[in-house]
């Protein structure tokens, strides 16, 4: 089967790794790729977002299957185009993916089904908006209606920072169209967790658990990034929980978007916050997280290429989706200064018999040399019987794969190990 991916980052690398161990997957093509994913797939080189290209790409290739991976792609309507010319295709349609392309639409979802979520009002009116900050609660989240990157969102201490946000948004267009609408929510706490589903619109699978670690800085502190390291399963998320989160959240979503006449198929991925109320969802995503799946799909057991046949197909009731009862750590090496500014071109050194799985992000070949090309560079994935295992592991392999001014954090999954005890 030849098989196109759209997206180029640490999580498409992931996603092809995966599908490469299918015998059926004899040819992988990624748009565009990068320089890590080029040993594992034919890179195009084609623009995520250039839809045209790569409708016209999967046609002249003859493209069997392909997978949206990135948000911004999905929600300007990828998989409508594709399968309008008859490839199938895993991803949910444009009118699926609202349901991560504007904040307004899910949490307006969220109550009209009775889905537990932060409290919030949505604004298109500046005046209106400030004068609700004048008593809202405090500390207060400001939210831009649209994709903004994973930057549209505000935890604002004070009243004066949230004012700032909501001006940056809807006066000084920031974030451009996504922040002409607002929605100004609740403080939540508690842990977060990652649950990653496969959804076909009649059953709903949740893959393990997973947590991210958003900051940049040790602790947690620092400027939010794309995601420095992550661990699964999280140890928050217990049994009960998984649960009640089934009951509460993940099933009654799924059958929200049949009512509304959006049924979503593809990965359904809820971002949760275990509040001291119990688990509410904080934020939708259309798609496969990163770096979460660098964590995840290392521990599907099952053929990942069936399963998402099965998913695009609708048969997914009648198939296996297993993981293995093991423990996974991803570290993340990103170029000194991420996320602000950072330095690129240098040579990557990774050991050929490296004990771990290197999923590249941020990096092209140069001559045959692999060089850093962004932020966060790659993200380096160890598996173990235990949690501890799996950190220590992850964090050793990492250890022998070197670039200059590589930076990571040292403590991915220590939270998680506090939850352990
Ligand atoms: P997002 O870009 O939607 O993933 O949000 C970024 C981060 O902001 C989340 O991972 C949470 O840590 C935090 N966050 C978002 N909404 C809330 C909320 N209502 N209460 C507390 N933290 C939040
Ligand atoms: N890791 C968070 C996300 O993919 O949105």
């Amino acid at each position: 089967m030849k098989i196109l991916v759209v997206g180029g980052g640490g999580r498409e690398h992931a996603i092809i790794k995966s599908l490469k161990k299918s015998p059926r997957a004899t040819e992988i093509y990624a748009a565009p790729g990068n320089g890590g994913i080029a040993a594992d797939a034919h890179c195009t080189g084609i623009g995520a977002k250039d839809l045209d290209a790569i409708v016209d790409f999967a046609k002249k290739q003859a493209i069997d299957f392909a997978v949206v991976a990135p948000d911004d792609p999905l929600v300007l309507g990828c998989v409508d185009l594709l399968e309008g010319e008859g490839i199938p295709c895993f991803g949910p349609n444009k009118a699926a993916a609202i349901l991560e392309g504007s904040k307004v639409f899910s949490k307006n979802l969220m109550r009209k089904y009775n889905i537990p979520t932060a409290a919030y009002e949505t604004f298109d009116d500046l005046a209106a908006a400030l004068d609700y900050l004048k008593t809202a609660p405090i500390p207060t989240v400001v939210k831009a209606d649209g994709l903004a990157l994973g930057k549209g969102v505000t935890i604002a201490e004070t009243r004066e920072e949230a004012e700032a946000a909501v001006r940056a948004c809807m006066e000084d267009k920031v974030f451009g169209d996504s922040g002409s609408h607002v929605v100004i929510e609740e403080f939540l706490t508690g842990p977060e967790v990652s649950v990653l589903s496969f959804t076909d619109g009649k059953v709903l699978v949740p893959m393990v658990s997973s947590m991210d670690h958003k900051r940049i800085g040790d602790g947690d502190t620092g400027p939010n990034t794309g995601g420095m390291g992550t661990v699964a399963p999280n140890p928050y998320y217990t049994e009960a929980m998984a649960q009640r989160c089934m009951e509460e959240i993940f099933l009654p979503t799924m059958a929200a978007m049949n009512a509304e006449g959006r049924p979503f198929k593809g990965c359904l991925y809820f971002g949760l916050m275990l509040t001291p109320q119990g688990p509410k969802v904080i934020e939708y995503n259309c798609r496969f997280g990163d770096p979460e799946t660098q964590v995840v799909l290392p521990l599907l057991e099952s053929d990942l290429l069936t399963v998402m046949e099965a998913t695009a197909k609708g048969t997914l009731g009648e198939t296996e989706v297993k993981f293995r009862n093991q423990h996974a750590c991803c570290v993340v090496l990103a170029s000194q200064g991420y996320p602000k500014k950072y330095e690129t071109g240098f040579p990557i050194t990774i050991p050929a018999d490296l004990d771990a799985q290197v999923y590249v992000a941020g990096a092209k070949l140069e001559d045959g040399v692999l060089k850093t090309s962004g932020g966060r560079v790659l993200g380096v994935t160890a598996l173990g019987d235990s949690l501890q295992a799996a950190i220590d592991k992850a964090y050793a392999q990492a250890a022998q794969v070197t670039f200059d001014n590589a930076y990571c954090r040292k403590d991915i999954g220590a939270r998680a190990l506090q939850a352990e005890t």
